[in-house]
């Protein structure tokens, strides 16, 4: 169903205090229709904590000097492709940070030989914004699903969580860039970032059904100690969870993840995420050597897990709340 800006905010108030357990039922009624049970599983791996970028919310933001950069070798992903191959995982996920290093044409080269490895396999990549001739090459090169969240679609909120050189024009004209090149695209916003307002987060709820994305990535905010937003409040369980049974009504047929970020504000927070409409999880394939580096927020879960680890435990939680994970490819239902 489509929403109206007015019904997002009234849903949101509504609940704000506490989720309906009408609003859970609706959302995962939707989501049984296309997808049953099945919980998708993407292998993440972070590639490089290396950026340019110096989004005012993020730990590894180019102008953070505390942090112990590490960039993994062509060698070294394709073997945590290897391990997660070996573990049943048929979707990769490239994110890392916006390189200035790593060149286009090493990305198409890391994407070819992954692709050519395990041809039955699907590739993401996450790591910003590029023109449109950059995408292309990557989507020539065999990447099948790209992520960027457009974070806020509201300008001036925008414009409050990163420095003037960023803005919602540029991430938006990305993103239909990605879709018109033919990519599986998501898109995606944090819950509490600061300064937002329910009239933002309706607003996000309107640009996803303006640009129908194949994947929307939600998660809190968590404030990471080395950056100006460090006092303020995480976002709320409760909201993320309104925020995600929103998504689902409005958009059925999304792939939505339950993201890390849900676990790490709550312990059955990833569980909770299931219950509201999420359908993928996206444990870490990273070595285990470098995932302390990618601290995107503090208090970040999974962080000393081994892969075949992170897998059984995931398994096991999505068994609790009546699903199953799913190996396979796990593509956007287009039914
Ligand atoms: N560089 C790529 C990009 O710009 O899309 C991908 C990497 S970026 C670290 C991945 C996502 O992490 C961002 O889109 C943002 O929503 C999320 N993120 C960053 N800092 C966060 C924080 N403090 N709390 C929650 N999520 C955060
Ligand atoms: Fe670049 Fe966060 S600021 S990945």
């Amino acid at each position: 169903m489509s929403f109206t800006k007015q019904e997002v905010i009234d849903i949101i108030r509504e609940n704000r205090d506490e989720l309906d357990p009408k609003l859970r039922l609706r959302a995962h009624e939707e989501r049984k229709k296309f997808y049953g049970n099945s919980v998708y599983v993407r292998g993440l791996i972070e590639f490089t904590n290396y950026c340019r970028n110096n989004c005012k919310y993020c730990g590894i933001r180019g102008g953070n000097v505390n942090v112990s950069r590490y960039r993994l070798t062509k060698e070294q992903i394709l073997e945590c492709c290897r391990t997660g191959y070996e573990l049943g995982f048929r979707t990769f996920v490239l994110q890392g940070g916006d390189d200035p290093q790593i060149t286009d044409d090493e990305i198409c080269d890391i994407v070819s030989a992954i692709k050519s490895e395990y041809p039955d396999c699907a590739v993401t990549l996450s790591i910003g914004e590029r023109s449109r001739d950059v995408y292309k090459a990557y989507f020539d090169a065999g990447t099948d699903r790209y992520l960027l969240r457009h974070e806020t679609a509201d300008n001036g909120h925008y414009n409050k969580l990163h420095p003037k050189e960023m803005s919602f024009e540029i991430r938006k004209r990305c993103l239909y860039d990605l879709k018109d090149i033919g990519f599986q695209v998501g898109a995606g916003f944090m819950v509490g970032s600061p300064y937002q307002t329910d009239e933002n987060l309706a607003q996000d709820i309107m640009f996803l059904q303006e640009l129908q994305p194949h994947m929307v990535g939600i998660g809190p905010f968590i404030p990471h100690k080395d950056t100006e937003f460090k006092d303020f409040s995480a976002g709320t369980l409760n909201m993320t969870l309104v925020m995600l049974c929103i998504t689902r009504l409005a958009l059925p047929k999304v792939l939505l993840p339950a993201t890390t970020a849900l676990g790490t504000i709550n312990p059955r927070g990833r569980e909770e995420g299931l219950l509201c409409g999420a359908n993928v999880v996206m444990p870490n394939l990273s070595p285990t050597g470098v995932r302390h580096d990618y601290s995107l927020y503090d208090g970040k879960i999974c962080m000393g897990d081994e892969a075949a680890e992170c897998i059984s435990c995931l398994g096991k939680r999505v068994e609790t709340v009546g699903f199953k994970l799913d190996f396979s490819r796990g593509d956007h239902c287009e039914m």
